[in-house]
């Protein structure tokens, strides 16, 4: 069994944050999204996994999971020239797939519950492929399923106009290598890509058996800045406490995690929260669900159910942050002395609610 991760797309949903970064590689509770994707695969017993990559944001996600060493697992890069699909994902990476069955991840996606579930019927074998399902509010967004009454899936169809069911495939799937002869004679979408939910559409259609399986525990495509923030408190509601930094007359509430190098002065923590290595905290306020990031500063200030990535900095605060994301090394200075004037510096497309 091998594994692919799909690394591509633009992520124009999540601009600014993907103007300078690959959106698989946006932090969630400290840790990048795609990092979850690779340990939930080792986790599965699976170590050789090809990830396939963009010309826009390959290098940069090569050079952060590199060979894959510190997951316990051994990563290839597979270069892929244009979004053709993930159809198309599957079919240039036939020579690193070769004949072995494979697990096929979506890099922005996140899972709760893991996969291993998937992996135990799909073994059993007499299935072509195994998806899953959970149920969205939206499934016009996505490819969805529909089962008959004994849940056996019938019909596949990728973002359907019109509603034909509310059961969204989540971006993990198992295929046997069956799938190559499949996508072989498959046609680009009306979106102009090879389609993976038309190419096991077709695998029903010639007979094959595809299983399906619900996802368990919470699963959340982090496309957009909300998905992220929910993405954020819900890793963060499994954290434990873990005080390693320093605390001097702070009060420290609940499943805290204080990075050694982290510091927190004269405050208040509320957790759960994760404060990365170098982080400082003084005169402060850090509510639930909370990711400060490496050497991120929050002086003076308040904040809550955000993230601060590597570098941001807050200070001088006269109202409570909440629900809001700041990139890295981003910066919100209040005035010390009370003037009735505002100052700015945003980058390009930033949004400023006040
Ligand atoms: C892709 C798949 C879709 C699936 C979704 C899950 O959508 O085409 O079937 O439901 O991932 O994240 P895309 O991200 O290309 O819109």
């Amino acid at each position: 069994m091998k594994g692919l991760i799909l690394s591509g797309g633009k992520g124009t949903r999540l601009r600014p944050l993907t103007h300078t970064r690959a959106k698989q590689l946006v932090p969630i509770a400290n840790k990048a999204n795609i990092d979850y994707v690779v340990e939930d695969i080792v986790r599965a017993g699976v170590t050789d996994i090809g990830v396939v990559i963009s010309p826009e944001t390959g290098e940069e996600v090569k050079h952060h999971l590199g060979d894959g060493s510190r997951f316990g697992a051994k990563l290839s890069y597979i270069p892929q020239d244009r979004p053709g699909g993930l159809a198309h994902a599957v079919k240039i990476s036939q020579p690193f797939l070769d004949n072995d069955p494979f697990i096929m991840y979506l890099g922005d996606n996140l899972l709760d519950g893991g996969i291993e579930h998937m992996l135990e019927t799909f073994n059993k074998g007499g299935v072509e492929a195994c998806i899953l399902l959970t149920k969205v509010s939206n499934p016009s967004s996505f490819g969805v399923a529909v089962r008959n009454e004994a849940g056996q899936i019938e019909r596949l169809v990728e973002k359907p106009k019109e509603f034909i069911s509310d059961l969204a495939l989540v971006g993990v799937y198992l295929f046997t290598p069956r799938i190559h002869d499949i996508i072989a004679n498959l046609k680009p979408s009306a979106r102009g890509e090879l389609e993976i939910t038309e190419a096991i559409q077709n695998l029903l259609e010639a007979g094959f058996v595809v299983n399906a399986e619900e996802v368990r525990g919470y699963w959340k495509d982090t496309g957009n800045a909300a998905d992220l923030l929910d993405a954020n408190r819900l890793v963060l509601s499994r954290i434990q406490r873990n005080i390693l930094g320093l605390v001097e007359t702070s009060e420290i509430v609940g499943e805290v995690q204080l990075a050694l190098g982290a510091t927190v002065r004269n405050s208040s923590i509320r957790g759960p929260v994760s404060i990365a290595a170098g982080a400082v905290i003084e005169d402060s306020y850090i509510g639930p669900y909370t990711s400060i990031g490496e050497n991120a500063r929050v002086i003076r200030s308040e904040i809550e159910y955000s993230i601060m990535m590597p570098g941001a900095t807050l200070e001088n605060l006269e109202k409570r942050l909440d629900s809001s994301i700041l990139g890295e090394e981003a910066a919100i200075i209040g005035e010390s002395h009370k003037r009735n004037t505002t100052q700015f510096f945003l980058g390009d497309r930033s949004t400023v609610k006040l």
